[in-house]
């Protein structure tokens, strides 16, 4: 990005990656608003942040009325977006069974599609026009490694990695669909990260995750056309 964006939208700003993020933003002078799932105590317990750059915003990324709801609400604040950062996910707990023990009438293989690939989705689709209005016009959606088909080293977890390869799909179809109209797309993943989802032996503080993954969501788009990352900025395998 030749400039710094002034205005930029991201969801799962409660709590874990996402909240660090914002911090991060905040700290580099741009205007936030943030996609508010279930809690907003944590981020209205921030400190050493400018308040009025920030814009709290009821999301729930697999609603589509509360979708809606949000794009409205920022375009009655602004009418150009600059970077939008699909951050919300889930990675369920009772996923975490072998094949023989996977329940398919739970709920949880859905909700996780939902969540994790239609959600970003629907976001880019109801945001597209504030994000035509802006001058970086940047997509980011945060997948995972987990997303990578080539790579893959687990055997079990479908709900998850198989979201996430949904997402890196749709990234590269809105990259091909995107581009021409002078936007950046790119599927990030963040490291392994101490918050709820990453668990306690996770690699990486949520505020360490967030100064690289803001690194690479406000800078430059990498130079050798790679749009699946990671925190560091290495091309990963699709
Ligand atoms: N942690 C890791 O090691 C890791 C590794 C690779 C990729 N990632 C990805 O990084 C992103 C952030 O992960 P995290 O570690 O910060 O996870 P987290 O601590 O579990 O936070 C997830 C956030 O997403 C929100 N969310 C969940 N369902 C939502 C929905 N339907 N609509 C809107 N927001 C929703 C949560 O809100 P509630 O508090 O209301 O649930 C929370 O704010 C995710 O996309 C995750 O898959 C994480």
């Amino acid at each position: 990005m030749a400039q710094l964006p002034s205005t930029l939208f991201i969801t799962g700003a409660d709590r874990g990656l996402g909240l660090a993020l914002v911090e991060e933003f905040l700290r580099h002078g741009v205007d936030v608003f943030a996609g508010i799932h279930s809690s907003s105590a944590e981020i209205r317990g921030l400190t050493n942040v400018d308040y009025s750059r920030l814009t709290l915003i009821d999301l729930d990324v697999s609603a589509p009325d509360s979708i809606r709801s949000a794009a409205a609400a920022v375009d009655r604040h602004t009418h150009a977006l600059d970077v939008l950062v699909n951050n919300a996910g889930v990675h369920l707990e009772d996923e975490r069974v072998p094949l023989e023990e996977l329940d398919f009438d739970d709920g949880h293989l859905e909700r996780s599609m939902a969540v994790n690939a239609f959600g970003p989705l629907r976001v880019v689709q109801a945001f597209l026009p504030l994000l035509e209005e802006g001058t970086t016009r940047r997509i980011v959606n945060i997948t995972s490694e987990a997303g990578s088909i080539v790579a893959c080293r687990r055997d079990r977890e479908f709900a998850y990695s198989m979201s996430k390869s949904a997402a890196n799909m749709a990234t590269s179809l809105l990259n091909n669909y995107l581009v021409p109209r002078g936007f950046g797309v790119m599927a990030v993943h963040p490291g392994w990260i101490r918050s709820e989802m990453g668990g306690p032996e996770a690699d990486l503080s949520p505020a360490e995750a967030a100064a690289e993954v803001a690194g690479i969501i406000l800078g430059p788009l990498p130079e050798n056309g790679a749009i699946y990352i990671d925190h560091r900025g290495n091309n990963l395998p699709w």
